[in-house]
């Protein structure tokens, strides 16, 4: 039996919280809140064939790290995760990697939307949390752009009832302007957000949002980081579509502003924003369902390639609880909003069984972001030098405690 002694709750109770383990251990949370862990509906974990960015006994690490205990990982590898078999073939090497590691992750995996291999849906709907389809090119060759082929991936995911995910970005539109923008012989990071309008995105999300108008289909529009892409989303909801919408850290926390200190590491799909205001406002009116941290990370060494060759993405599970932590100590969230976007709203839309798993968190502590002590493979962070308040200090998975002398670096060091 685990005991955490005199916590507190989010309602600001102070409790003894017990969870059955074979460890008999007596926590002290005199100065800890008891949060449910959390559940990262939006992860790269990059496991098949692209191991050297992250792998899952790194990600786990990183995961836990940060509070989350429950992640749902993206179809974009190398060979892309498209047909039942690849499906098993990854889920194997993930499970040798979860063991290795020690830390056995709760996880779930997306299928890849390929036009030639929708048939594999029925086949693997039982073992998938949702069909992602690439409107957009981004990391890997997912894409699909054919109107009959969305068509039809609408159509199959609705009479399986399996959700669909979508990266929501027009790629025609995105071709276009990438060939008359960068034609004036240009070629500095921030030209991506210019190129990547917010039309782009709200484009891509008008189209998916008239399919599951026709076919009612579950859809998941993944980092929505513009106004007219939540001024459409809004709307769905109040015509009770079954659209859900998710938000990234790096949308609500970075502007385009990251561009002069990060340069090309500051590239992501879609590219950062200065809609902050917008995002934090559908945070507020029940617009955003869950924030997602699409933790995506590459080494340093590609990211600081020239623009056109550097990949897009962030790492930053890690450091997701502890930036929401920090919003709360900012009074921008409450804690009763960071466990809905983390942990409810993703339990009931991706249907998980319910666990016992919390983490613990310090609402006191400040830290400032260091790359050297993270526990992604990728070790670097755009929020680096960030000083933060509020940090995870212990995450129970399966009735086991993971905590500071496992890999926290303790405060103040
Ligand atoms: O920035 C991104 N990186 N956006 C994506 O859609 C994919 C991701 C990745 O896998 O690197
Ligand atoms: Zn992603």
């Amino acid at each position: 039996m685990i005991e955490i002694r005199n916590v507190q709750t989010i309602q600001g109770r102070r409790i003894t919280h017990k969870i059955a383990s074979e460890e008999t251990r007596v926590i002290d949370g005199t100065n800890l809140t008891l949060l449910p862990a959390l559940i990262d509906p939006h992860v790269h974990f990059r496991t098949p064939g692209a191991e050297h960015k992250e792998n899952w006994e790194t990600a786990s690490r990183a995961a836990i790290a940060g509070g989350v205990t429950t992640v749902f990982d993206m179809p974009n590898n190398t060979p892309s995760c498209i047909t039942a078999q690849r499906l098993k073939e990854k889920k194997q090497l993930i499970d040798e990697q979860l063991k290795k590691a020690q830390i056995p992750l709760h996880y779930g995996l997306y299928l890849g939307a390929d036009q030639n291999h929708l048939d594999e849906v029925p086949k693997t709907k039982h073992q998938i949390v949702g069909l992602k389809i690439y409107m957009g090119s981004s990391t890997g060759d997912l894409l699909m752009t054919d109107p009959a082929a969305l068509d039809k991936a609408f159509r199959i995911a609705a009479e399986n009832d399996v959700l669909i995910a979508v990266h929501a970005e027009d790629e025609e539109m995105i071709e276009r302007r990438k060939k008359e923008i960068l034609s004036s012989g240009q070629c500095k990071a921030a030209l991506h957000s210019i190129i990547r309008t917010p039309e782009v995105a709200a484009r891509a999300v008008h189209q998916v949002i008239e399919l599951t108008a026709k076919y009612k289909t579950r859809l998941y529009i993944a980092h929505v980081s513009t106004k007219p892409e939540l001024d459409l989303i809004r709307q769905a909801k109040k015509s009770r579509l079954p659209v859900y919408a998710e938000a990234t850290p790096h949308h609500l926390f970075l502007t385009t502003d990251a561009y002069q200190h990060l340069d090309t590491c500051a590239l992501v799909n879609p590219p950062l924003r200065d809609h902050t205001e917008a995002l934090w406002e559908a945070i507020h009116d029940g617009t955003i369902d869950t924030i997602g941290t699409d933790h995506a990370p590459h080494l340093l060494e590609e990211k600081r390639r020239a623009y056109g060759s550097a990949p897009s993405g962030f790492p930053s599970i890690e450091l997701y609880l502890a930036l929401l932590l920090n919003a709360y100590n900012e009074k921008k969230i409450s804690l009763e909003q960071i466990v809905r976007f983390t942990h409810t709203r993703p339990q009931e839309i991706f249907r998980c069984k319910p666990n016992h798993d919390v983490v613990l968190v310090d609402l006191n502590q400040s830290r400032t972001i260091d790359d050297k002590q993270l526990q992604t493979k990728a070790k670097w962070s755009p929020y680096a030098g960030m000083t933060l308040r509020g940090w995870p200090c212990y995450t129970i998975l399966k009735g086991r405690v993971y905590d500071p002398s496992d890999f926290f670096v303790p405060a103040g060091t």
